[in-house]
């Protein structure tokens, strides 16, 4: 079959690139999940796209006891499996990775982390410079940066060689105070210009083209408001279940685990103002105000525009899948959701009135990231009989994931002598243009940490206030159960878009999800 044509296609490219200063990598959890699938994967990508100098190492530390030999052999396995890599390039990157066995409580460690950190600073020529990822826990993120500031490993002076950044994964905390008590133990030790707070679907190529979309092109702002868009609705849909991850679900359910960090990110990059820059500071304050702009919940609003559901069994494609309380790790009784969907408000000149639906669960019909402008119908049809509520209104669809690119819904004229007309759609996907999937989100975040640039990292003031929206959920939530009657919880077969709660949010609006 003939190769459908692009219906884009890419001209000149204009290139902001930069490489960062030789540094080190210091990874805390380099025996964990993350480190293995995401964090030296990327590494090794960006290695051999040339973008990190050949001095840069990595120091793995975590509780196993392992040799510098048995960690290369680890790492040559999981980057020739995860990254697809050739045994002969995993194995050539791994001789820069070097292992300190420990625990991360022992200040004695430090001290000897900060030794082999010295002699590997003076092998490599790195000058000092250190990245210190913690893929561990947040519980412990307070003791390792105690820690590492009292062997003296966080000293920074501001423009000063060398630096030292700290990256932390989320959750930021499990509540708005909890949030704020994380953030004070980093304070006692860094700066927030060291800290770099990760949230992946920043990342993620699709993410960054929305910015790219909206202050990159002159012709989407004029209509991004109140007087054309009709409603946004952000879908982040998994058939996955928890996997393996019982332990930590059941403390986090999905308003902490998705909304609180993704989807309210997705829901400022749409909704900001355009930033005059895209100077870190300038991104961070109109997100700010965006996430401000969100009207506050109400126990009355929570109850009527939020919409709490957990997975029963049911089929995901071809195969049975058991119920969220069935699955391993999971108590039988669980009160912990695995769907949440929202209608949000956002109290501004440009935002008023528009309705924006937000929607995650796990164990949905199938995997998907989607931000959907549905723009407003027509005033008035020229094409009667036809009335202008029988013809679909234009929608702007920006695919995250996973057949990323962009899509313009329009209403065009079919071929022949009647009137008729049909929705067509404008395309851009990313594989037909590009040629090559989009690379993993952590390439550019590490990338982005290395050099020093803050924009696409989460800033304190940001998670704050992502918390504060979520707080009165939280609460209604608890108080309900606190009254002995159950929190309302709905379940919904695997397989299925969710509750049909979730449907009738929008149709009690006269609308309906396009994702389905
Ligand atoms: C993580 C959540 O942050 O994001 C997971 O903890 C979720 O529960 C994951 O599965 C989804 O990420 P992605 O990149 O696969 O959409």
């Amino acid at each position: 079959m003939a190769r459908r044509q692009p219906a884009v296609s890419v001209a000149d490219h204009l290139c902001i690139e930069e490489t960062p200063t030789p540094c080190g990598v210091v990874i805390f959890g380099a025996s964990g999940d993350l480190t293995r699938r995401k964090l030296l994967p990327s590494l090794f990508s960006l290695a051999r796209r040339g973008l990190l100098p050949e001095s840069v190492f990595v120091l793995g530390f975590a509780r196993s006891p392992l040799t510098d030999g048995q960690f290369r052999n680890d790492v040559a396995t999981a980057l020739a499996a995860e990254a697809g890599g050739g045994a002969d390039a995993a194995r050539i990157f791994s001789r820069r990775c070097h292992y300190l066995p420990g625990s991360y409580a022992d200040p004695a460690l430090y001290t000897a982390l900060a030794e082999r950190l010295r002699a590997l600073h003076a092998a490599h020529g790195t000058a000092g410079n250190t990245l210190f990822y913690l893929a561990i826990p947040p519980s412990l993120y307070g003791t390792v940066v105690a820690n590492l500031a009292g062997a003296g490993l966080l000293a920074d002076a501001p423009g000063q060689p060398p630096w030292r950044r700290v990256v932390v994964e989320k959750p930021f905390g499990h509540d708005l105070d909890s949030a704020r008590a994380l953030d004070e133990a980093l304070r006692g030790h860094l700066r927030e210009a060291q800290v770099y707070r990760i949230d992946h679907y920043l990342g993620k190529e699709t993410v960054q083209n929305l910015l790219m979309l909206r202050f990159a092109n002159a012709i989407f702002e004029p209509l991004w408001n109140r007087q054309h868009v009709d409603n946004v609705q952000i879908t982040v849909a998994e058939s996955l279940g928890i996997e393996h991850r019982a332990g930590y679900y059941e403390q986090t359910g999905l308003l902490r685990d998705m909304f609180q960090n993704h989807m309210l990110q997705l829901l400022a990059l749409v909704a900001m103002e355009p930033p005059s820059t895209f100077a870190a500071a300038d991104v961070h304050d109109e997100k700010l105000k965006a996430l401000r702009g969100v009207r506050a919940f109400t126990p009355a609003s929570v109850a009527a525009d939020v919409v709490r559901g957990q997975y029963a069994a049911g089929k995901v494609g071809a195969a049975e899948v058991p119920a969220y309380r069935a699955e391993k790790g999971v108590a039988a009784s669980s009160n912990t959701e695995t769907f949440v969907a929202a209608r949000l408000a956002i109290d501004n000149w440009r935002w008023q009135g528009v309705p924006f639906y937000l929607r995650s669960g796990k164990r949905l019909k199938r995997r998907v990231t989607e931000i959907v402008i549905e723009f407003k119908r027509l005033p008035h049809s020229i094409f009667g009989p036809i009335r202008p509520q029988d013809l679909p209104p234009n929608v702007l669809t920006i695919n995250v994931q996973p057949d990323e690119g962009i899509t313009l819904s329009l209403q065009a004229k079919r071929p022949g002598p009647k009137l008729c007309m049909s929705t067509l759609s404008m395309v851009f996907n990313y594989r037909e243009i590009f040629g090559e999937e989009p690379p993993e989100a952590y390439e550019r975040l590490l990338l982005d940490a290395m050099l020093g640039d803050q924009t696409l990292f989460i800033r304190r003031d940001n998670v704050e206030a992502e918390w504060a929206i979520l707080m009165p959920l939280l609460q209604a939530w608890t108080a309900t159960a606190a009254d002995g009657a159950p929190c309302p919880l709905l379940p919904y077969a695997a397989g299925s878009w969710g509750p049909a709660a979730a449907r009738r949010l929008l149709a009690r609006d006269q609308r309906a999800w396009h994702t389905r």
